[in-house]
């Protein structure tokens, strides 16, 4: 038996700019994880990916050249030239789809590393990266790539599309809670609804991008600096300017203002927005008032992770 996993994540600042080539900062979410674990099968059986949390059994040699998860099995087979392989891959995920975590670039990544060691490959974590982007550009139209990158490589990530990995310090350690609204939203239509408002009103929404693009480079510098205030101040700014892209909701306006209200030092939407995830930074004093205050406020579920330079994003 191989297996692999991967880990959810959040976007600090930067999400739907970044589309269109400001930075943005990501951290991998360890606490919740996708698993794909794969056996040898009888000769004859193919390729069968069994995703038991969502009731999904996939025959690769049958599905549809959409279907994400024979997708991610089908850039592997296509990366190391071999046919497709009688085996079973076991998928288990605790991300909630949907919601702005990552799930799709997780369950691509863990069912990417996985096959590829089953074939005797172990690819490096830049290459595991590139074959999810090829499977995200089917769910996502035009992603930017930080999902697959902040999730392959399991690192904190100053992300400006098509360049390299880069990486940065975390001066003092930075603790979000990540509230879920429960509601889900797709990536796809969210970046095509700003799409269509940057077609009708380009110079609006570049000067958007713009300020959004110079509040994340001050955040990574308040991230080095350990100076949390500020960022928290960055966060409520970025999270009005998703506002004026129009890709809040008001269930995420009254999670976001909770937050705020209880204490935390910044609140915003993260992800692709409409539902899914807002993240608050929040102290370890007022943590569990910000907290109690998201639960009486409609989350689903409250998460809490920490930032911090030697385990890049740890649990507690
Ligand atoms: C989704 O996690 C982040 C977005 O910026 C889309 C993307 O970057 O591809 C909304």
């Amino acid at each position: 038996m191989t297996s692999a996993s991967a880990p959810g994540k959040i976007i600090l600042c930067g999400e739907h700019a970044v589309v269109y080539d400001q930075p943005a900062i990501a951290i991998p979410v360890t606490q919740v994880r996708a698993t794909a674990r794969i056996e040898a099968a009888p000769d004859g059986s193919g390729l069968i990916i069994d995703a038991q949390d969502i009731n999904r059994r996939v025959e690769v040699s049958r599905a549809g050249a959409k279907e994400p998860l024979a997708a991610a099995a089908r850039v592997v087979l296509g990366r190391v030239g071999a046919p497709i392989p009688d085996a079973t891959i076991t998928l288990t995920s605790s991300i909630p789809v949907a919601s702005g975590l990552g799930s799709g670039a997780a369950v691509s990544t863990a069912i990417i590393r996985a096959l590829a060691l089953f074939l005797g490959h172990d690819l490096q974590s830049d290459q595991i990266s590139q074959l999810v982007y090829e499977v995200e550009k089917l769910h996502h139209g035009t992603p930017s790539g930080i999902d697959n990158t902040v999730i392959a490589h399991e690192r904190p990530v100053y992300f400006v599309r098509g360049r390299p990995l880069e990486t940065f310090r975390i001066g003092a350690p930075l603790r979000f809670l990540v509230a879920d609204s429960g509601l889900h939203s797709s990536t796809r239509e969210m970046v095509a609804g700003v799409r269509a408002a940057w077609q009708a009103e380009p110079a609006r929404l570049e000067r958007i991008f713009d300020v959004v693009g110079i509040l994340v480079r001050e955040a990574r510098r308040a991230i080095e600096t350990g100076a949390a205030q500020t960022l928290g101040e960055l966060m409520n700014e970025n999270h009005a300017l998703l506002v004026q892209m129009g890709v809040s909701s008001p269930a995420l306006e009254r999670l976001t203002d909770s937050a705020r209200r209880a204490g935390a030092l910044g609140a915003k939407l993260s992800g692709a927005g409409g539902g899914g995830n807002v993240i608050a930074l929040v102290e370890e004093e007022n943590a569990e008032d910000v907290e109690r205050a998201l639960n009486a406020t409609g989350a689903h579920r409250v998460i809490l992770t920490t930032a911090r330079e030697d385990a890049h994003a740890t649990q507690e």
